[in-house]
């Protein structure tokens, strides 16, 4: 991890970081994934949605989000008024998916999240949503649960010293399961407009 964190930090734009990731060998998920899935949407946009890993479906296609887990996230960013096209920035903390979609080693996640945190430096997001517990755990490096997080704004510090406000939410394949917590989910998205308006970005 230490190594992806020097690796991340002499990337000074999207593009330089896209073609580290795309290179570095150091992360053993690369070996089985078919696909790098970096990023989706608009670099810059003000907010940056980090979700966990690709799916089969982000693995063939090399997006994030694109598979039925991405597909609810769009219908309910789009009951706000945002798409991906337009005002969201979406990735992962995991670059490759990890083999029949386990939930990725503590090791996997530091490696990738030293790129993700450069990541978000570098996109300088107004606000950064994560998506389900294992981002918000290795992004907020917490291991408070997602149900006593959600809906909670937090303060990211980033190694640039830079703050950026991050709003824990229910991952959407979450929702599918227990469609009763999209409840939760709108007041969050309801959270997140106002706390945009009150930025002066909508
Ligand atoms: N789930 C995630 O966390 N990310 C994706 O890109 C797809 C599904």
């Amino acid at each position: 991890a230490l190594d992806a964190r020097e690796v991340a930090r002499q990337a000074t734009t999207i593009a330089e970081l896209e073609e580290a990731v795309r290179a570095f060998e150091g992360c053993a998920l690369k070996r089985t994934a078919k696909n790098t899935v970096f990023a989706d949407g608009v670099a810059g946009a003000p907010v940056m949605i980090v979700g966990e890993a690709p799916g089969a479906d982000e693995d063939r296609l090399g997006k994030p989000f694109v598979g039925v887990s991405g597909q609810l996230m769009d219908r309910m960013f789009s009951a706000i008024g945002m798409s991906r096209e337009r005002d969201l920035y979406i990735t992962n903390i995991l670059f490759w998916r990890p083999p029949g979609n386990r939930t990725p080693t503590l090791s996997e996640q530091a490696i990738c999240l030293a790129f993700t945190r450069r990541h978000i430096e570098l996109a300088k997001p107004k606000i950064v949503v994560l998506a389900g517990g294992t981002a918000v755990k290795a992004v907020l490096n917490t291991t408070e649960g997602i149900t006593r997080l959600r809906g909670k704004w937090t303060t990211l510090m980033l190694d640039d010293d830079s703050e950026v406000p991050a709003l824990p939410t229910f991952h959407p394949a979450y929702l599918l399961r227990t469609p009763a917590s999209k409840r939760q989910s709108w007041q969050d998205l309801l959270a997140l407009d106002k706390r945009l308006r009150e930025l002066g970005v909508r």
